[in-house]
């Protein structure tokens, strides 16, 4: 009975899939998970700092993602999403370029990204003006209008319609090529009225990813709430502030900081988000109010669920019947692990992102803390297959 003595992770991977002769306890155990044609598990990925840094794939990824594809002890293709709070271009864009850093077939029904969760709002405001931030030139514009917001306006067009809005920048050729507006009338040769915005009342302001002009934001975004939507009219009281109808400002990402491929964090929409209100407080008194997406909010968390079970039915050709354990790996203790573990999901903590050990324990407790994305993967196969063994 030597082989059933203990499955300590080294056992049971030298007896994985394709990796070496299957032990007889690894063969009873992929019996199990072949005959329930299902995995006893499935993950969340988070991707900055846990697959990818920056421009480039961390290699742990690729071997965790190759694990998945049936190349593990279970002998199952084992489901996964992926959870980012980034973003700036279509889902379907990205999922291709992420297909190509991490070589494996990503597909935007396993990939939620910082604003995909809008796609739930758009009714509330698919034919109303509104002002869509982050990115690059008109790149959020197109994500918009993919989504279905028929009047998405860039902070560039607010610019280009009127310069004087913040006349610290000069629109470069590229943004004023990704603008759609209408200078001012008597500006154009011929006449091919886009938006006047100060006939243009902007019902909200949904910030979709990180800004690259931030002053310019803050300005726009600041116009907009106190001139109650129409940019350049008269700003509202401050003794009427409290009373007036609030322009809806939404955030879909609340990290204040990242990890990319520099050697520390990097500020993040969070941290855009402060220093609006930061400037908003300092004229008003007050913050404003805000809706906040992305992770780790539950708005979040429930939308991830429900493309993760979408992603088990349509890899088990059908209803899911039973709930897989679900493991979510991250980097950013403060929006990977407080929203899986508020999830009820089990978590697990890399050091390859935002946490660093050397400046103490996270602050929300992971399920495990491991080196990095492939010993994540590793860790939750054995934690079932004890599961299943038991
Ligand atoms: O801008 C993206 C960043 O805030 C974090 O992305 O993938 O670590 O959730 P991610
Ligand atoms: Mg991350």
């Amino acid at each position: 009975m030597a082989s059933f003595v203990s499955l300590t992770p080294s056992r049971v991977w030298k007896s994985a899939p394709s990796l070496r002769p299957v032990s007889h306890c690894s063969r009873w155990l992929q019996h199990q998970a072949h005959s329930a044609k299902r995995s006893p598990l499935a993950f969340a990925f988070d991707i900055d700092g846990v697959l990818i840094r920056g421009p480039s794939a961390l290699p742990a990824a690729q071997r965790a993602l190759k694990l998945l594809e049936g190349a593990n002890p279970l002998g199952v293709k084992i489901p996964y999403i992926l959870i980012t709070n980034g973003g700036g271009e279509s889902e379907d864009a990205r999922c291709r370029k992420l297909t190509k850093l991490l070589q494996v077939d990503i597909k935007p029904t396993q990939y939620i990204q910082a604003h995909t969760i809008l796609k739930s709002v758009v009714d509330k405001y698919a034919d109303e003006p509104v002002l869509v931030l982050g990115g690059v030139n008109d790149t959020i514009r197109k994500v918009a209008e993919g989504y279905g917001f028929k009047r998405a306006y860039t902070t560039l067009d607010v610019l280009a319609w009127n310069p004087a809005v913040w006349p610290f920048h000069t629109l470069s050729e590229s943004e004023r090529a990704s603008t759609k507006v209408l200078k001012r009338c008597s500006d154009l040769p011929h006449h091919s009225p886009q938006v006047d915005f100060s006939k243009t009342p902007i019902r909200a302001i949904l910030v979709f990813h990180d800004p690259r002009n931030w002053a310019l934001d803050v300005q726009v975004i600041y116009d907009v709430i106190m001139s109650r939507g129409i940019i350049g009219a008269p700003y509202i009281h401050p003794n009427e502030y409290a009373s007036s109808p609030k322009i809806d400002l939404v955030f879909c990402n609340p990290d204040l900081v990242w990890r990319s491929d520099f050697a520390r964090p990097r500020l993040g929409q969070g941290a855009f988000r402060e220093a609006f209100q930061a400037v908003f407080k300092s004229f008003t008194g007050t913050t404003y109010p805000y809706i906040q997406y992305g992770k780790p909010t539950k708005a979040t968390y429930d939308f991830a669920t429900q493309v993760l079970t979408d992603r088990l039915a349509e890899i088990q050709g059908g209803p899911v019947h039973e709930a897989p354990s679900v493991y979510m790996v991250g980097d950013n203790p403060e929006s990977d692990i407080v929203g899986a573990n508020a999830a009820g999901w089990n978590s697990i903590l890399v050091r390859t992102g935002v946490y660093d050990p050397e400046a103490g324990p996270p602050k929300h407790k992971p399920t495990m803390e491991v080196e990095d994305v492939e010993e994540a993967v590793k860790w939750a196969i054995d934690r079932e297959m004890q599961k299943l063994r038991s």
